[in-house]
C-alpha cells in the first residue's frame, strides 16, 4: 500500500511474535514493546537529515554528520502510545513530547478527546505519532486532525499492528502521512479488535483489564 512501511527486520518480527501471546506476562510485554520501540525509532527516523559540524577527535579536525536543526516531536497517542514513546525518546533525548488523550466510546467505537498539549511550534518540527494499534483508525485520524489544526505539516505515524481497514481509512484522510508499522494483520473483529493482534495494548502495557 502506498506510504505504509512494514518492518520487516527478524528482531521486530521475532519480538513481536512474543508480545502476542496471551501468556505473556505485563513485565515481558512492557520490555519488548520499549525493545521494538528503539527498532521501529531507527526505521521511522532513517530519512533524517544531516548536516556536518566542525569537531576535533584525539587526532585531527574533521567534518562529521549531525542531524540538522529541524527538530523532532514525538506525539503520543495516550494511554498506549507512551510505550512506544519511551524508547524513542532514548534514541532522540531532545526531541519535544506531545501527548493526544483521546478514549474509544466502546459503543460507538470512536475517538473522544480528553486532553491535548504540545510544543506551540508544531509547524517548524517533525512530528512522529504514535500509538501501538491502527484498528479503525478513528483515534489515529482524529490525533492528526489536531495535530495539524495546530499547525503541524510534516507528519509520520508509528504503530506496532495496522488492520487493514484502518490503514485504508488513515490513508484516504491523512494522504500526506506516511505510515510505519511492523504488521498489517488480517482484520478488524467486531468489536474493533484487530485479528490476530495482541489484545488491548493498553490493558497488556499496565496489567489492567
Ligand atoms: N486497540 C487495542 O489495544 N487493540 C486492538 O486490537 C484494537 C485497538
Amino acid at each position: 500500500m502506498k506510504g505504509v512501511t512494514v518492518v520487516s527486520h527478524p528482531l521486530v518480527q521475532h519480538k513481536l511474535t512474543i508480545m502476542r501471546k496471551k501468556e505473556t506476562s505485563t513485565a515481558s510485554f512492557r520490555r519488548l514493546l520499549r525493545e521494538i520501540s528503539l527498532l521501529l525509532g531507527y526505521e521511522v527516523t532513517r530519512e533524517l537529515e544531516l548536516t556536518t559540524t566542525t569537531i576535533e577527535t584525539p587526532l585531527q579536525t574533521m567534518e562529521a554528520p549531525t542531524l540538522e536543526g529541524k527538530k523532532l516531536v514525538f506525539a503520543s497517542v495516550l494511554r498506549a502510545g507512551n510505550g512506544l514513546l519511551e524508547g524513542l525518546l532514548d534514541l532522540v533525548p531532545a526531541a519535544r513530547v506531545a501527548h493526544v488523550g483521546l478514549y474509544r466510546d466502546h459503543d460507538t467505537l470512536e475517538a473522544v478527546e480528553y486532553f491535548f498539549k504540545a510544543p506551540s511550534d508544531l509547524g517548524d518540527r517533525l512530528v512522529i505519532v504514535v500509538d501501538p494499534m491502527l484498528a479503525t483508525a478513528n483515534s489515529a485520524i482524529a490525533a492528526i486532525d489536531k495535530l495539524k489544526e495546530r499547525g503541524a505539516t510534516n507528519m509520520r505515524f508509528l504503530c506496532l499492528l495496522a488492520a487493514p481497514e484502518g490503514l485504508e481509512r488513515f490513508t484516504a484522510a491523512h494522504p500526506d502521512v506516511p505510515v510505519f508499522t511492523a504488521s498489517i494483520d488480517e482484520k478488524l473483529n467486531e468489536k474493533g479488535y484487530i485479528v490476530p493482534g495482541l489484545g488491548d495494548a493498553g490493558d497488556r502495557m499496565y496489567g489492567t483489564k
